[in-house]
């Protein structure tokens, strides 16, 4: 049948795909009745660490707390600056504001839109303790002249992974050039479970045993507790993302050949960029993003792609320090200006990219888009 919608999310095939290998573990946590801190939480966390190729993986309840219980462990706090992306998802800011420290928004580079280099350079101060990079659509920020600002000013690097699982740089793993990897799994994330999640891993252990004790009510063994808070990873989910771990791999390799029809193929419409890989980079394509030149001429390349049933979305039209109401009495500079930032909201579209696309309805959206008239 001719292709005439193209959705964008393919969570629901992808559980078709992989059925069994999911229910039995589902089966095997119900039938085992430990639903909390039982041993499929354990199985996968051991599963985690050894696909980093980390000494330690935590489990917790989303990538928000991933964040902001790293930043406890490593001792951030009210009076410290933490520098990220103007241009991320708002829970990268969250994070850093739930420990009372100031976050400190600063410039993407003109082309990948990862964090700008130069940009972190300029926005610190005597204050400044951390840099948390987002590996923004998938592709990694540039952690190796990140490595180097940090070890020049003793800052602590906590990577924000949220959309760049199994990811990497032309020379570094994730996770080498830092204290902390910080993960989501919400359902639409290339590793997401049936609802919400998050990981961290890391080689110091004070950040694991930390991180362990805070998010069980700060209860190092039974009966025992200091100050802490309840963001745990369920054994369900557990034991779907440890079914899904082993194939995380391959839907990265689909992504990257949808990637790559994309690019060889949309590469000469007129009036759009296209997504920009640093060589050598393993980017994840998480999300494929393309842009308008013009921003003017973006709501209209949106509604024209929806108009033809591909459920095209932005991510994300407003950046953090515009949104309605900023910055709601929380602490936070803007290190640098933030136009790479602001064209990159005003400007950016989604196309639909997960490892289920057919390569039918890979066409399609080509197809639309090329035939598109601004
Ligand atoms: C870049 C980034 N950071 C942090 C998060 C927060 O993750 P969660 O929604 O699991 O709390 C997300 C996704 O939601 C994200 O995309």
């Amino acid at each position: 049948m001719a292709v005439t919608k193209v959705p964008f999310y393919g969570h629901v095939r992808q559980y078709e795909n992989i059925k069994p290998e999911i229910d039995a573990k589902i089966e095997r946590v119900l039938t085992s009745g430990a639903y909390v801190q039982g041993p499929q939480l354990a199985e996968f966390e051991q599963e985690l660490a050894d696909y980093a190729g980390a000494k330690y993986a935590v489990g917790v309840g989303n990538g928000t707390d991933a964040l902001w219980l790293s930043f406890l462990a490593l001792g951030i706090g009210p009076g410290d600056e933490v520098i990220t992306n103007a241009n991320t998802f708002f829970a990268t800011c969250e994070a850093i504001w739930i420990t009372g420290a100031t976050a400190v928004l600063v410039d993407c580079d003109s082309t990948t839109r990862t964090i700008c280099p130069d940009a972190i350079r300029k926005a610190i101060t005597k204050r400044t303790k951390a840099i948390v990079p987002v590996h923004l659509y998938g592709q990694c920020a540039p952690m190796d002249e990140i490595r180097k600002i940090a070890d020049e000013y003793g800052l602590l690097v906590i990577e924000d992974n949220a959309q760049g699982i199994d990811g990497a740089g032309a020379s570094f793993k994730q996770g080498e050039l830092s204290d902390v990897v910080c993960t989501s799994f919400i359902i639409q994330k290339n590793l997401g479970c049936f609802g919400d999640g998050g990981a961290l891993w890391t080689n110091h252990k004070h950040v694991n045993d930390t991180v362990r004790r805070l998010r069980n009510h700060g209860s190092p063994a039974r009966d025992q507790h200091s100050a802490g808070f309840n963001s745990r990873l369920d054994d369900l989910q557990a034991g779907v993302l440890s079914a899904k771990l082993g194939h995380i791999s391959d839907w990265t390799d689909r992504r990257i050949e949808i990637a790559g029809k994309y690019d060889a193929a949309l590469k000469d419409v007129a009036g759009i960029t296209l997504p920009v890989r640093r060589k050598g980079y393993r980017h994840v394509y998480h999300l494929y993003v393309i842009e308008t030149i013009n921003a003017a001429d973006r709501d209209a390349l949106l509604q024209y792609l929806n108009d033809n049933g591909i459920d095209a979305k932005t991510h994300y039209s407003i950046a953090i320090h515009n949104q309605a109401g900023f910055p709601w009495g929380k602490p936070v500079r803007l290190g640098t200006d933030l136009t790479n930032a602001e064209k990159n909201a005003a400007s950016c579209v989604s196309l639909p990219m997960f490892p289920e696309l057919t390569d039918e309805e890979v066409q399609y959206v080509i197809d639309i888009l090329k035939a598109w008239k601004k």
